[in-house]
């Protein structure tokens, strides 16, 4: 389970999350949604303990993640942008980062799922956005870790890769994982995802569930849904 309760963080004059509260129980699977900027990536981040908020406490599986660094163990994250030391082999990467961690990893079936085999040789600096995207998947889905976190998942992927990156995700969902993605791409919302969170300067705008909005979404589409909803809140 993650909880987040009050949780501030500003950059300088900006203040992007402001008192944000979040409960995402164990195995259930969300979007958190948004406009640009409202804040989601600053509090994936703030999860991950790579941003430091200022106020505020977040709690993964009931322990703090403050002065903490066990629980990401318990997550695999596929970040937004992903920033590659780009004179590496893309096989050297997938080592760095295994060796990085020691918890089990296989990266064989999603190397050859994603046709990566020939970039292996390849440095990270000459790969195409999507390709990097690909290589990204594996890093955070060779792990077998009960929390997913997906910034983005799949910005630069052409569609048979999204099919199959969906697949990856219904897999882990059948385990019983816990899985959080912000995406602006309503077919994986609609396909994949329980909840819909929805950030609007810095704080939880509204909460629902897919089901609890079947009927309409069938009738208008989950894009116009989100709109009626903005309209309305
Ligand atoms: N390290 C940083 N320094 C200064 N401003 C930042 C930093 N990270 C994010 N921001 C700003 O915080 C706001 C929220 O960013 P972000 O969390 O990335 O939004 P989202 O992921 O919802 O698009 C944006 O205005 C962004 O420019
Ligand atoms: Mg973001």
């Amino acid at each position: 389970m993650i909880q987040i309760n009050n949780l501030h963080k500003s950059f300088g004059k900006l203040d992007v999350l402001r008192g944000l509260e979040l409960t995402i129980d164990s195995g259930k699977t969300v979007a958190i949604l948004g406009p640009n900027g409202s804040g989601k990536t600053t509090m994936i981040k703030s999860i991950l303990g790579l941003v430091i908020p200022q106020k505020g406490e977040i709690l993964v599986n009931g322990n703090s993640v403050k002065n903490n660094w066990t629980y990401r163990e318990e997550i695999s994250y596929l970040p937004q942008i992903a920033r590659f030391p780009e004179n590496l082999k893309v096989k050297e990467l997938i080592k760095m980062v295994q060796d990085l961690r020691k918890t089990l990893s296989d990266p064989e079936p999603l190397i050859s799922l994603f046709g990566l085999e020939k970039f292996l040789d390849k440095s990270l600096r000459t790969l195409s956005g999507g390709t990097r995207q690909k290589v990204n998947v594996v890093l955070a889905f060779m792990f077998d870790s009960p929390i997913i976190i997906m910034d983005e998942p799949t910005v630069g992927l052409d569609p048979i890769a999204m099919i199959k990156l969906k697949k990856l995700i219904k897999e882990e969902q059948a385990k019983g994982k816990t899985i959080l993605i912000t995406t602006h791409i309503m077919s994986v919302v609609e396909e994949l995802v329980e909840e819909i969170i929805y950030i609007l300067e810095g704080k939880i705008y509204f909460r629902k569930s897919l089901a609890e909005l079947n009927g309409t979404v069938k009738k208008i589409g989950l894009e116009g849904v989100i709109a009626e909803i903005l309209e309305e809140v």
